[in-house]
């Protein structure tokens, strides 16, 4: 059983118990550990990805672990998929949420000129439509938290060109700026907003990206 990490720190002023969590793109990677770490520290996370093999894989694991975790399908793709997934959130956590982690995403990695239209669109709804639109719908539940954070997980190719990566990277430079426009907007109602840019970590995503890059 997973212990708190909170009981085994001298420093107990960090505890997320009783807060609420939405993390998309919580069965694999990034997201996985978001989750993990959200868990530890007491925080009731829901997650979500295409799925439901993996969601419920997941949802043992964490269980299992003492975890308070809750999963539903959702192609953050699809425009109403998102709707549907924050009704399911509003409903779990009764019109509350404290934590929204956009991070699912995926890459194509592809020359400039070889982006076909549809690359350039999947790619960018994926990544930042979604994660734009999953902000407006979470904005009432945020708010009525009393202290809302979103935090977007970018790249460091949304601020550094690198090879092979100008669709996924478009998409992160847009969040970036999206992440500066939440923040100065709905600071009145108690709601931050920050962009986590990561370099490589070890991912299924990182390692499709070393097969274009042949390494
Ligand atoms: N790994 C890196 O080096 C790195 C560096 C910088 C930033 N990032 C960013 O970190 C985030 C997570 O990356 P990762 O490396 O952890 O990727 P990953 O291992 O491929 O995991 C991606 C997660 O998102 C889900 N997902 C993908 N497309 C989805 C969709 N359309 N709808 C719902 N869920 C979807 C996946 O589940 P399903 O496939 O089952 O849906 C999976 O749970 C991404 O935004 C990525 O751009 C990664």
């Amino acid at each position: 059983m997973g212990e708190p990490k909170l009981s085994r720190m001298k420093d107990k002023r960090w505890s997320l118990d009783g807060m609420t969590a939405l993390v998309t793109g919580g069965t694999r990677g990034i997201g996985h550990a978001i989750v993990e770490e959200l868990a530890e520290f007491g925080a009731s996370i829901h997650v979500c990805s295409r799925k439901e093999e993996d969601i419920n894989r997941c949802l043992e694991e964490w269980k299992n672990k003492g975890f308070n975790v809750t999963g539903s399908v959702c192609d953050v793709l699809h425009r109403h998929q998102r709707q549907t997934l924050m009704e399911t959130v509003s409903s779990i956590f009764q019109g509350k949420l404290n934590i929204l982690v956009n991070n699912a995403g995926i890459d194509i990695s592809k020359q400039i000129i070889d982006n076909t239209a549809d690359d350039i669109s999947t790619v960018m709804a994926t990544n930042f439509e979604s994660a734009f639109h999953l902000t407006q719908l979470a904005h009432p539940l945020l708010k009525e938290s009393g202290s809302g954070n979103i935090v977007f997980i970018s790249s460091i190719t949304g601020v550094k060109a690198i090879p092979l990566l100008s669709a996924y990277s478009a998409s992160k430079g847009a969040m970036n700026q999206f992440t500066k426009n939440v923040a100065l907007e709905w600071a009145r109602d108690n709601i931050r907003a920050n962009a986590v840019a990561p370099g490589p970590i070890w991912t299924p995503l990182l390692e499709s990206v070393m097969v274009c890059f042949k390494i």
